[in-house]
Parts: C-alpha cells; structure tokens; sequence
C-alpha cells in the first residue's frame, strides 16, 4: 500500500524530461574537450566487498545479512594499499584518469563522510581516506580522478520503497518519508566528494536501473531527484562531468555517455534496449578479467592481443576506454592486471598518437582492422594481419604512409578508380595492433 502510495505522489509529479533544457556551461564544455581527447581510463572496484573475493555483487547474491555483512569492516586493514605506487602504475599504463568506486552497492564508503561510520575511516582498523591519499598521488602524475557513486544501496533503511534487488538481506520495512532522507543522503556525500579532494574529473553513477522495472523513464528522472542532483554537481563544480550507468538515453544534465561492456553501437551485453548513441562524449567501461570487484578464483583474464583491440576499436568509435581492475583486499593491484596495465602503456607509449585526442576514423570497420583520426592524419589499426589494405578513395591528397611504431615507409598507391591501397609489412603480424599512419595534404 505505502509502495502504490509512492508510486502515485511520484506519478503526479512526474513531467516530460525531454521539455527539460540543460544548458552546458563553458567549464563544462570545456572538461567535455578535454574528456574526449584522454581515450583510456582506469576504473576501480575496491571495498569490503574485496574481502569475500567473489566480486562486488557478494552480499547481494549469498543474500547476506545487511548487518552482519557491515561487520567485515572491522576486518578491513588494507596493509598493502600504496597511494604512490597505483598512480605510477597507472601513469606506466599510460591512463589518463582514475575512476574509483567511492561507495558500490554494499553502501559502504571508502571516503570519510559525516552521514554515518560505515565508512572506511571511521568504520574500520585501518582509519585512513584512502580516497584522500588517492586524490593526492593522482594529482602528483597529472591523472585526474573521477568518482564511481552507486544510486542503489543494499544498507540503509531509507532506501525504502526497495527496487529491484537486496531483498533478501534482512533489512526491515521502512517508512513512506524515508526516500526523501535517503535522497538527502546521497546530496550530503556528494557535496563532500566534490568539496573534500580537489577537481573531480567526473562523477559516475550506477544503480539507477535498480528501480526501472517500476517506473517509465520521464518518471526515473523524478524519483532520484536527478535534476537536483546533477545541478548541485555542476554548482560545486562546473568542470566535473556526469555520465550514469542507466543503459536508457542521456538525461538532461548528463554531459557522458557510458557503455557498459560494449563499445558504442554494439549490444553484446543485452544492457541496451535500443539505445541510440548520442552526441555526447563516449566511454566505454570493461574488465580486465572479467568481473569487476576482487575474484580470487574463476575470472580469466583477457589478453594483451584483446586489451588491445578493445582500446583501438573504442577509440575508432569515438570513445573513451575505461579498464576495470580489482585490487585485492590488501589493496594490492593483482600481478596479473598490473602486467597487462603495463604491456599497455609499452604499446601506448609507441602508438598513443593513433589512440589519444583521436576522433572515430573515416574508414569503418573491415576484416583487416579499424581507423582513428586526427587533423591530416588517418591511423589504420591493423588487427588481423594481411598484405594489403585497400580503403574507399578521399578526395585529399595522400602524403606519405609509414609504420607508426618505427616510420619506416610503407608502400601505396591512391587512385579514384582503386582508392587507396597500402601494402602491410609482414612485421604487422608480430604486434597486437600494427598502426599505419596515413598523412594527407589537407585535414581529413
Ligand atoms: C554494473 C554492476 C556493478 C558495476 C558496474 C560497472 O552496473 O552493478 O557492480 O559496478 O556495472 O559498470
């Protein structure tokens, strides 16, 4: 009964989204810009969660008791955990920012907040901001930091009515007024993530899709109050962007667009039900392995060959890569994730050109591989090997064709009536993605 009474207030209140203008300050254009130029990110999921070693979602799936689960914080003493070290790795890696999961599902905040102790300063043995020492170290290599933010929460009582999942994890009925306190909540902590550490490049929100199977999308942008929301952000502060997990078209307020295991475009994950791909900036979040949260065993990693082609097909869609890494309950990064972050950032370092401040390349996709762009120059990532590419014929004269890795000349010829054929170095078969750097007299 109090569920329907919700469901009708919010009903009344709810209005067309689409009639709402969300004008981007300049500041926010701006760090849009910048975004669009970055192509690889770090994401990271790390909590008490780690502890259990069976990805993020634990507490949810073994239905565990919603105040037993709270005490693995009692436990949690990350004596590994290195602020220094995660920077120079990522920096290695060659990201260019950090997103961190500063309060997942399980509620539990890894930043120190005033709304309550479950949280990893005043919650646990460890007592330090983690958060804090991140923002800092990041700082120092020149990354910048974006914060993951869960709307959906698997511990307090006021997020009440529930939504789709934590049933089963114990916790009593709440009452009618709560969502407002839980609304309150989530304004308070972000105020503090966006007063507390410095420039925040982003705040990245998930969840929001726990309470889509009750509510159309116009009404969504009610119940979480999102105008509010992604106003008091853009207030605190102009340059930080806002993307949200929510698989349905961009709200207004809403500066990036996230796709969750897929590259913009495609559906594989089944996330996506018929959303278009919009005009704003793209990012793309996958795992490493293949969960998200600490999983000791059965999570096999991709390879360096997969990485790879996932950064230049992201990239040849005009997205953002954003990699998922678990640091283990010790705050360790696994020796596996730092190997790859770091075969990584060798093959950026010989290549970044074709990846970083690129657009999607004029070439679509072929057997042979995908293209990014950038002024005069068209990059053709060669992931399969062949002899030979030939692409459509461009009316712009093609300059010179080299090997991006060493510049050594590579033979072509461009015709109307053959377009544009490049012969492909043998070599090309040795490398997780051989690039081709096409120069031309004119920007393409
Ligand atoms: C999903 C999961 C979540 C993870 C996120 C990352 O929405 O609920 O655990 O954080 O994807 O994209």
């Amino acid at each position: 009964m109090k569920k329907i009474l919700f469901i009708l207030a919010t009903l009344v209140l709810a209005s067309n989204v689409s009639a709402q203008s969300y004008v981007p300050t300049e500041a926010c254009m701006q760090a849009r810009r910048e975004f669009n130029q970055e192509r690889f990110g770090i994401f990271i999921h790390w909590g008490i969660y780690s502890m259990l070693a069976d990805g993020e979602w634990i507490q949810n799936r073994k239905n565990i008791n919603y105040e037993e689960y709270a005490l693995l914080a009692n436990g949690f003493y990350p004596s590994r955990f290195n602020a220094e070290e995660w920077a120079a790795l990522f920096k290695e890696a060659g990201a260019k920012y950090v997103t961190f999961t500063s309060r997942h599902h399980d509620g539990f905040s890894m930043f120190k907040t005033a709304t309550s102790d479950f949280n990893i300063v005043d919650g646990t043995p460890y007592g330090r901001d983690v958060v804090k020492e991140l923002a800092d170290a990041l700082g120092k290599q020149n990354i910048k930091l974006h914060f993951y933010y869960s709307h959906l929460d698997w511990h307090r009582l006021d997020y009440w009515p529930l939504g789709r999942e934590g049933h089963g994890v114990g916790r009593p009925e709440g009452k009618p007024d709560d969502w407002k306190d839980y609304l309150a909540f989530m304004r308070t902590q972000l105020t503090e993530l966006l007063t507390n550490y410095g420039p925040i490049g982003a705040i990245w929100f998930d969840g929001y899709w726990d309470k889509k199977n009750d509510y159309s999308y116009a009404e969504l942008y009610k119940v979480w109050d999102m105008k509010e929301e992604y106003e008091l952000i853009h207030r605190l502060q102009p340059s930080c962007l806002v993307a949200n997990n929510h698989h349905v078209a961009p709200y207004p307020g809403e500066d990036i667009q996230p796709f969750e295991r897929d590259v913009p475009g495609e559906n594989t994950s089944g996330y996506l039900t018929g959303t278009k791909v919009s005009s704003l900036p793209l990012e793309t979040c996958q795992t490493i392995n293949k969960d998200w949260g600490y999983k000791i065993v059965g999570s096999p990693y991709k390879t360096i060959k997969e990485l790879i082609t996932l950064l230049a097909r992201t990239a040849s869609k005009g997205a953002n890569l954003l990699l998922n890494v678990g640091p283990r309950p010790d705050g360790s990064i696994p020796d596996q994730s730092a190997a790859l972050l770091r075969q990584m950032g060798a093959w950026l370092k010989v290549n970044g050109e074709s990846i970083y401040g690129t657009v999607a390349g004029c070439v679509p996709e072929s057997e042979w591989g995908v293209s990014t762009q950038n002024g005069n120059n068209l990059y053709l990532h060669i992931l399969k090997p062949v002899s030979k590419v030939v692409i459509p014929y461009v009316d712009n004269k093609l300059v010179s064709v080299v090997s991006l890795s060493d510049g050594t000349p590579v033979k072509f010829k461009q015709s109307k009536k053959s377009g544009i054929e490049v012969e492909v170095p043998s070599v090309a078969a040795d490398s997780p993605d051989y690039v081709l750097k096409l120069s031309f007299k004119k920007p393409l």
